[in-house]
């Protein structure tokens, strides 16, 4: 499903240059679906409504072999599109019925169907492949995180490629159906409700279902030996956590984490409003990298996360994505601020609800830490480009805009703000410029200065942000605005 549809002239020009023929007839899905910052991510033509995948996988050798069925309605005449894929795929069928296809590069699967598909028209595309995930190499590098007992795919800006073959961006989301055989005694984790399991032959299948619209680079499979754990929240949202049973001294602290997931996210319900999905959790496998990401319902955990102890700040950061990122997503993946802002600022607000700093405490001292000379501020939070998409400065400078802005607009419409935007645009995409709209029709203020100061100048705003704004905060009039309905 996506909201909107662009490609730029640029995107355009290069499809002329490389498929003249075809292109000029306009029936050839664009390659792209028109992202400057990476223009290969998914591609035109079609709008995906569901991916259903049956896949079988071998962690003695990596061996992942699979069935994709996408459902999506063409949205212009196609005599042919492409599917964003790496692994080596045997057949394709478009409506039941064989269809060519080809290898473009490192990641773009064409298919040529048998018959012209006319616009609007709903299609079917079976895709079976088989592959090793960790010897697929993009730009000399994979995405897919093969561990002693199995393996993880959990990355951003994508995955995806290493694993199903998908239009990969964020402005298609759709519904999924994950189903995956693993050897007995080990178990897979994906996104979602666990439907069902069963054994049979030696191995045992886990059906997994996300029926709400889910980004790409949101799915994850893990497959390993994992201690699980179940429950059901207030509301009756099931619940399933998934450690792997090889976490060494870090498993206490995971568990004492991501245990608290259910009243992380309660609290977060109050501040944001209704959790937008259908099931909560989070998993941590035995890899070595160091990060976090908000696959939708179930959070990825690196161990490394909870070496410290527990780690229940990144379990807030992870679950505010859910409705920042996962719900509201980003339009462009210029549009970073929409999902990290937030999700540091909700850390922030947690911290100040336990009493371990207010949000213009750490403002304060994030600001502080950084000398203008910094490098931290020729980061522009609000379009930081590909290379440092994921850079500190987007999270803590784009926090900091977020305490300009409550400084500006005050804590009530604040935090009317912070709830009233994932409600209104749930499943949906945005840009920043949709946010900075969305807060001055709500405050009634003109906030394009305050905006362009925070997010989009490359050096360090004048004066911190409480200052800016001429208003001093105290915490106990920001502490009654975050939790409500609770008793000091
Ligand atoms: N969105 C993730 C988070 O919230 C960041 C993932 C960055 N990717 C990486 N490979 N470090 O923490
Ligand atoms: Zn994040």
């Amino acid at each position: 499903m996506h909201r909107r549809f662009i490609v730029p002239s640029a995107l355009a020009a290069t499809l002329v240059l490389a498929i003249p023929a075809s292109a000029a007839t306009g029936t050839v899905g664009a390659p792209g679906i028109g992202d400057p910052y990476y223009p290969a991510s998914g591609n035109g033509g079609y709008d995906v409504s569901h991916y259903d995948l049956r896949l079988k996988y071998q962690p003695a050798t990596d061996l992942l072999e699979g069935t994709a069925t996408i459902l999506a309605t063409t949205t212009q005449e196609l005599t042919r599109f492409n599917l964003d894929f790496g692994l080596a795929v045997s057949e394709v069928r478009v409506n039941g019925k064989k269809a060519a296809f080809a290898k473009s590069g490192d990641q773009e699967l064409e298919i040529t169907p048998a018959d012209r598909l006319t616009k609007g028209k709903d299609v079917s595309v079976v895709v079976r492949y088989a592959g090793k995930p960790s010897e697929l190499k993009i730009n000399g590098w994979t995405a897919w995180a093969r561990t002693p007992d199995g393996g993880v795919a959990a990355q951003e800006p994508e995955s995806a490629v290493w694993w199903y073959p998908s239009n990969d961006h964020p402005l298609d989301k759709a519904t999924y159906d994950i189903s995956v055989s693993v050897p007995d005694g080990t178990q897979a984790i994906s996104n979602g409700v666990l439907v069902s399991q069963s054994s049979k032959l030696g191995w045992t299948r886990f059906n997994w279902r996300s029926d709400k619209p889910q980004a790409t680079y949101l799915s994850t499979l893990a497959v390993g030996k994992f201690d699980i754990t179940t429950d059901k929240t207030a509301d009756g949202l099931p619940v399933l956590n998934a450690y792997s049973k090889d976490l060494g001294p870090n498993a206490g602290a995971a568990r004492a984490s991501i245990e608290r997931t259910t009243e992380v996210a309660e609290w977060l319900t109050e501040v944001f409003g209704p959790y937008p999905f259908n099931a909560l959790g989070g998993y941590v496998p035995n890899v070595t990298s160091g990060f976090a990401l908000e696959t939708q319902t179930r959070p990825f955990y690196s161990p490394r996360q909870f070496a410290n102890g527990a780690n229940v700040s990144v379990v807030v950061h992870e679950i505010a994505h859910q409705w920042y990122g996962n719900s509201v997503s980003v339009d462009g993946w210029k549009d970073i601020w929409i999902n990290e802002g937030f999700a540091r600022y909700s850390q922030w607000l947690w911290s100040e609800k336990e009493g371990e700093g207010t949000a213009q405490e750490l403002a304060d001292y994030v600001y502080a830490q950084h000398p203008a000379d910094d490098p931290f501020w020729k980061v522009k939070p609000g379009d930081p480009g590909p290379d440092k998409q994921f850079d500190i400065a987007v999270y803590d400078r784009g926090a900091l805009a977020l305490q300009a802005l409550r400084n500006e607009v005050g804590d009530e419409t604040f935090f009317a703000l912070l709830k009233g935007w994932p409600t209104e645009k749930a499943h949906s995409n945005a840009t920043v410029g949709d946010f900075l709209r969305y807060a001055e029709r709500v405050s009634g203020k003109p906030l394009a200065t305050l905006f362009d100061t925070w997010l989009y100048q490359p050096k360090r705003p004048a004066v911190p942000a409480a200052a800016s704004a001429g208003i001093a905060k105290n915490a106990l009039s920001s502490r009654a605005a975050v939790e409500p309905e609770r008793p000091a």
